[in-house]
């Protein structure tokens, strides 16, 4: 038995889709722990993509247990258009659950993230305008509906009518919309409780039955380290907990059970929304990365902003985590270029820096320093072992590894299943060892 993390590295869309999607081969349970229809997960299978946004990216395994955790935020109407595209495609989505505690998006939650965004003017995050900040604010402030709220009809009633009357003021005086009528609300959110009820459970105590069952468990985080509202690149973040740690509190668990953590990172760096981006490129090799690896957002369709690898903040990304080792994702989408930089330190008026910087206005400031790698300039689409890559291709692994001293455990290469190197089992094979026998770091 192995309970494993799956996090993004570093801003999201590294492809933690695909490697949960490979992983839950042996999954019992998967289980999604925060974020909301932000996430756009995308699982290529024999020709045929799934574009997943809250379902965890295990659905596609039919004895898999996929809960949508307490620490999510629940739009039920895409949850439902997504559940019945999943039927229409014939996935099995009896094997679905979503806890009794996940907060529910409310229409003025999506109105708030619209309008204020377009009210920031210069200052806004470019937020995915999907209500999740403002859902996660209402939970923090705690005038939040849960979904044990939304699938009790008397429950619903009284919350619903309290909540609206209490948001259109703010509707109306703060951002000069029109109120929302709490009658319309209920009655449209009764047909939503109506379709999800039968999926809602305890979702805590059914991941601890499966803890004590021994069965595997992954979870599967949304966004990325960099958007973590504690850790990330605030204010220009997601308003939830990505990171590793965030796993045992949107689940429900403790940390004595996690096992092994893994990073999920690009071979290179994406974006999208706004915040500072040290090894961003606007020229044309940042255009060839968008072209080649496809960098439109799952959820939004906008551009993702491309850049070089990031060594900096993958070495952040594996202390806040703890990663045990890393899948490192797309190292295809490099191969025709004939040189390509990592950023092994930055420069801050005039200062080398190792670390990442916690203060915005400092990371803003931050140049990259990189080191000059040669390209490989040929396919690596269909490699199947680190022997097929080519000797560049293998150095350029070797060199990420080694700057933030943690194993490369997979290697993908395209988007589907197949295109993937296993060099090591990330949940079976041997854990790294932290300390040696004498306890001295090794
Ligand atoms: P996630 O949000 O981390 O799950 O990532 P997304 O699904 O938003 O974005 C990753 C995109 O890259 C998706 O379109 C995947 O199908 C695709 N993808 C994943 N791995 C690879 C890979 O190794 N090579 C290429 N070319 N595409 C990949
Ligand atoms: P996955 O799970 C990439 C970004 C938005 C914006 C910031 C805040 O597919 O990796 P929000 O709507 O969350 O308030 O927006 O976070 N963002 C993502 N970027 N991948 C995601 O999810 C993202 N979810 C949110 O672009 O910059
Ligand atoms: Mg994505």
């Amino acid at each position: 038995m192995a309970n494993v993390i799956v996090i993004g590295a570093q801003w999201g869309d590294e492809g933690k889709g695909k490697v949960t999607d490979l992983l839950s081969r042996s999954a019992d349970v998967v289980v999604r722990y925060q974020g909301g229809v932000n996430a756009g997960h995308t699982v290529v299978v024999q020709g045929q993509t799934f574009k997943l946004h809250l379902i965890p990216s295990g659905i596609l395994y039919p004895n898999t247990a996929c809960i949508i955790g307490s620490g999510t935020v629940i739009d039920p109407q895409v949850l439902i258009e997504e559940i019945d595209r999943l039927e229409a495609l014939n996935v099995d989505t009896s094997n679905l659950f979503i806890s009794q505690t996940a907060h529910v998006t409310m229409p003025y939650h999506r109105l708030i993230d619209q309008a204020a965004e377009d009210k920031r003017g210069d200052q806004k995050i470019g937020t995915t305008k999907r209500g999740i900040g403002p859902t996660y604010a209402d939970k923090a402030d705690r005038t939040g509906i849960r979904m044990l709220d939304l699938i009790d009809p008397d429950g619903l009633k009284e919350r619903c009518e309290w909540t609206v009357n209490y948001k259109n003021p703010v509707l109306e005086k703060l951002y000069n919309l029109p109120p929302l009528d709490p009658q319309a609300v209920i009655e449209q959110y009764s047909a939503y409780a109506d379709r999800l009820r039968p999926f809602v459970v305890d979702s805590s105590l059914k991941i601890a039955e499966a803890v004590r069952e021994r069965h595997n468990i992954l979870f599967e985080g949304a966004q990325g380290t960099l958007l973590d509202l504690d850790h990330g690149t605030y204010p220009y973040v997601t308003s939830s907990n990505p990171i590793a740690g965030g796993a045992c509190v949107g689940a429900g668990v403790g940390p004595t059970i996690i096992d092994r953590v893994i990073g999920v990172a690009k071979a290179y760096t994406t974006r999208v929304g706004e915040g500072p981006f040290p090894t961003e490129l606007n020229g044309e090799v940042g255009k060839i990365l968008g072209d080649i690896g496809a960098e439109f957002g799952t959820t939004t369709g906008r551009a993702r902003r491309c850049g070089w690898f990031d060594a900096v903040i993958g070495r952040y990304a594996v202390r806040i985590n703890g990663l045990d080792c890393l899948a490192i994702t797309k190292l295809d989408v490099l191969d025709s270029l004939e040189e390509i930089k990592v950023c092994v330190a930055y420069e801050i008026d005039g200062e080398t820096c190792h670390h990442f910087p916690s203060n915005a206005a400092l990371f803003s400031k931050c140049q990259p320093i990189y080191k000059t790698l040669p390209g490989w300039q040929q396919s690596t689409a269909e490699c199947r072992h680190l022997d097929d890559l080519p000797k560049q291709a293998l150095d350029y692994l070797k060199f990420l590894a080694e700057l933030m001293e943690v194993p490369i455990a997979i290697v993908s290469l395209g988007a589907s299943r197949d295109q993937t190197i296993i060099v090591e089992d990330p949940i079976h094979g041997p854990k790294r060892a932290l300390l040696n026998a004498n306890g001295d770091p090794v």
